[in-house]
């Protein structure tokens, strides 16, 4: 069995979901439910018996011992954390002490239970840290990606909490030998996204005739990964990747803010046409910026693909349009996240851009 963390957020609950599709290993899904975790992202798993969901804190020692002991778990899978830069300049409290302290915690108690494993158990056991490439800090126009070598740089309370979490994963292994693996990777998108991230709260906009809020000049460069693709990833970088070592993951997808936008609105335009039959970028509306905005992500995937053979299913535009189907095709989940606290945040964080 393996244990995934944060398994009822954007990221984990689209991990989970594929892991069951294509094996009958159970997990165990340890997820606190903070505002970002959604059990509506697993309602398919109801019923089924090779997903076991716990309601709990990574920063809880005796939970996660208990957990990895009564289970025998054989993976760990770390995708809990508090993921959303803008939050992290509001308040970087929860960021402190779930990306870090909670990491600490968690690696506490992998370290115990490790230890206590012999023979093949132990050579088998292994801990995958799922990071972000927002650790490497931001990139000019012509500087070359992001490789794992990259010196680390990170410029918001989210990255550099992320970063602090990569390094004590780097030491729980240079130290005690814990059986590590750390990926970074880009910005993702596709199905159960939440809607304070720029694709999905565009699309959520659009929609209901709302404007379309870009920070700044809107050319800052994201580098676009499917969200499938990045799950395929991370089980390629857990059956093979070589125990302490680092992969990037990325879709060789940069793209301008403004492009992505365009994008979304074109194809709202073919797919589900305003009823005024005008274009839905007229809605797109310049607003103050991110303050320490990063400029540009870029990956190099190079490492993940020569060693593990992995690339990308989809392109930005196959995955783009499948994401805005998902989007049209589940507007009950949506009514149901962009109530109540996501309304709370919406206000917070766009009421001070005007
Ligand atoms: P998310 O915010 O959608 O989900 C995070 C999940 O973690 C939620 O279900 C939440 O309830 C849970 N959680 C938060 N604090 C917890 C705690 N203390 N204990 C247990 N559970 C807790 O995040 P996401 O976008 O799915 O990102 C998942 C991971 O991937 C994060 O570590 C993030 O840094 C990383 N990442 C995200 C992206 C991206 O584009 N979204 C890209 C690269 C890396
Ligand atoms: O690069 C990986 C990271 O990608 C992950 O580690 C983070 O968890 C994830 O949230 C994401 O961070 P970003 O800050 O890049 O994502 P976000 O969707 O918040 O913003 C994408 C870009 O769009 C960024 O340049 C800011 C801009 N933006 C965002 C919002 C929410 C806008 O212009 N308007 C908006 O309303």
């Amino acid at each position: 069995m393996i244990l995934v963390t944060g398994g009822a957020g954007f990221i984990g609950s689209n991990f989970v979901l594929d892991w069951l599709a294509q094996c009958d290993e159970p997990v165990i899904n340890l997820d606190a439910l903070t505002y970002a975790g959604n059990l509506e992202n697993l309602a398919s798993l109801q019923g089924d018996p090779r997903h076991i969901f716990v309601k709990g804190n990574i920063g809880d020692f005796d939970l996660v011992a208990k957990l990895l002991t009564d289970y025998k778990l054989r993976a760990v899978v770390n995708f809990a954390a508090e993921s959303h830069v803008d939050r992290s300049i509001h308040g970087p409290e929860d960021f402190i002490q779930t990306n870090i302290v909670g990491t600490f915690h968690l690696l506490e108690a992998l370290r115990a239970r490790w230890g206590s494993l012999e023979g093949e158990a132990k050579a088998a056991f292994r801990f995958l840290h799922v990071s972000t490439d927002e650790v490497y800090g931001s990139l000019e126009k012509d500087d070359p990606a992001f490789a794992e070598t990259h010196r680390y740089e990170p410029n918001s309370p989210y990255s550099a909490s992320k970063a602090a979490s990569d390094h004590l994963v780097r030491a729980y292994h240079h130290t005690y030998g814990l059986p590590v693996l750390t990926t970074n990777c880009s910005n993702n998108y596709g199905p159960y996204h939440f809607p304070e991230k720029l694709i999905p709260l565009v699309m959520l906009n659009a929609l209901a005739g709302k404007p379309l809020p870009i920070y700044g000049d809107g050319q800052q460069i994201r580098d676009w990964l499917y969200v499938k693709d990045h799950c395929s990833a991370i089980r390629c970088v857990l059956e093979a990747g070589r125990v302490g070592e680092v992969y990037n993951i990325g879709g060789w997808n940069e793209k301008p803010n403004l492009e992505v936008v365009h994008t979304l609105c074109a194809i709202l335009d073919e797919l589900r046409p305003r009823a005024d039959g005008k274009p839905y970028k007229e809605q797109i509306t310049y607003v103050k910026d991110r303050p320490g905005h990063d400029r540009r992500y870029a990956i190099d995937a190079g490492k993940i693909e020569r060693e593990l053979g992995w690339k990308p299913a989809e392109t930005f535009e196959s995955g783009i349009r499948k994401t805005v189907r998902w989007y049209l095709d589940n507007q009950a989940w949506v009514q149901n996240v962009a109530s109540g606290a996501y309304l709370n945040w919406v206000g917070k964080n766009y009421g001070e851009r005007q």
